[in-house]
């Protein structure tokens, strides 16, 4: 297959897990005969560096015509203050929406040999294995109208929800869960949003199409409590894009390291795939960053855009036997020894090719 994946560094550690995923595709590329394309463009903080907006056009435009995207992070703590239209995460919002990506998935699952990783009890994250589906262009993110007053005495935000926004992160939800373990988890604040109430009668509607998926209503603090008591009873989790920002957060510390998690953006442009933690200013450029994160959405590029299952398996089986054999970054090691950012993707690069 010919395809052409656009690279998307951006700021703080992405530039480092982007190059280790690269290395990761191009094994992919050579065990399985195919032929990708990997050019690179600047978004976030390292366009704002060169007088671009953080989003600039000419990414804008490779991004629409590339067959997939892989991002690292955008932030930087350097351009924190201003308007939101002027900061590194306004590119990212900016190209979901741009994108309509409207689907994020962030699965969470306990990797073999990090069962002591996080900080629950092995027993207690033993068999977990969840999937956050985040509505990614509706919400707080974007409901208008927004703004802080110009005296600085307050400052206001939207949430709000059309049917129609729901009815769709529903379906993919229920989707998943098909091909899953059958169980959706909605989770909402109904006792007290009237947008939450939309979005429990609305999923409720959708599931009654799904006869062969149980869904199940939570409430998000309760949500957030039961992921750190009870990891392993979800399966599907659905919610709306702020809740979704959070739990998965979490999902993330539980399964031992945010640095682990791979993400989905899906919807009616081309699929954008991220590692979920984001720039990590404090550890950049030093060799420390974990990037299974950003090769676990490699995988997950090779699935959802290329459709090449039997590629992305092979990924995520390499890293399961890389992280089987002992190696850890420093997210993983706690306190004992670790290898860093390229000498773990090189490693899961050879094993790609050896598998
Ligand atoms: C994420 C990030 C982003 C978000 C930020 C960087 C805008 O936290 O992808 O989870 O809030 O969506
Ligand atoms: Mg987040």
């Amino acid at each position: 297959m010919n395809a052409t994946i656009l690279l998307l560094p951006g700021d703080g550690i992405g530039p480092e897990v982007v190059a280790g995923a690269a290395g990761v595709l191009r094994a992919v590329e050579t065990r399985f005969g195919h032929a990708f394309e990997l050019p690179e463009a600047i978004i976030g903080a390292a366009a704002l560096r060169q007088g671009l907006p953080p989003l600039p056009d000419v990414t804008l435009a490779a991004a629409r015509s590339a067959d997939a995207i892989l991002l690292g992070a955008v932030g930087d703590p350097a351009f924190d203050r201003g308007p939101s239209s002027g900061r590194p995460e306004a590119a990212l919002l900016g190209i979901r929406k741009a994108l309509g990506l409207y689907a994020n998935l962030r699965p969470a699952r306990v990797w073999p040999s990090l069962e002591t990783a996080g900080p629950l009890k092995p027993e207690v994250l033993a068999g977990t294995d969840m999937l956050v589906v985040r509505e990614l262009t509706g919400g707080l993110y974007y409901g208008e109208p927004r703004g802080i007053e110009p005296d600085g005495s307050s400052a206001h935000n939207t949430m709000r929800y059309s049917r129609q926004e729901i009815d769709r992160i529903a379906r993919h939800a229920f989707d998943a869960a098909r091909l899953r373990r059958r169980r959706v988890t909605s989770v909402d604040k109904a006792n007290v949003l009237e947008t939450s109430r939309l979005w429990r009668t609305v999923v409720t509607e959708v599931g009654a199409e799904y006869p062969e998926v149980t869904l199940d209503h939570m409430l998000v603090d309760s949500c957030a409590m039961r992921i750190a008591l009870a990891p392993s009873s979800f399966d599907v989790i659905v919610t709306e894009n702020m809740f979704g920002d959070i739990l998965s957060d979490e999902a993330g510390a539980v399964v031992g390291s945010l640095g682990l998690l791979p993400s989905a953006s899906l919807g009616a442009g081309t699929g954008l795939f991220e590692p979920v933690h984001g720039s990590a200013p404090d550890i950049a450029g030093k060799d420390l960053a974990n990037p299974i994160g950003a090769i676990a959405s490699a995988a997950m590029l090779l699935r959802h855009a290329l459709k090449l299952e039997t590629e992305a398996r092979a990924v995520e089986a390499a890293i399961e036997r890389v992280l089987v054999s002992g190696l850890k970054t420093a997210d993983l090691a706690g306190g004992g020894p670790a290898v860093g950012t390229k000498h773990m993707a090189a490693s899961i690069a050879a094993a790609v090719g050896t598998s």
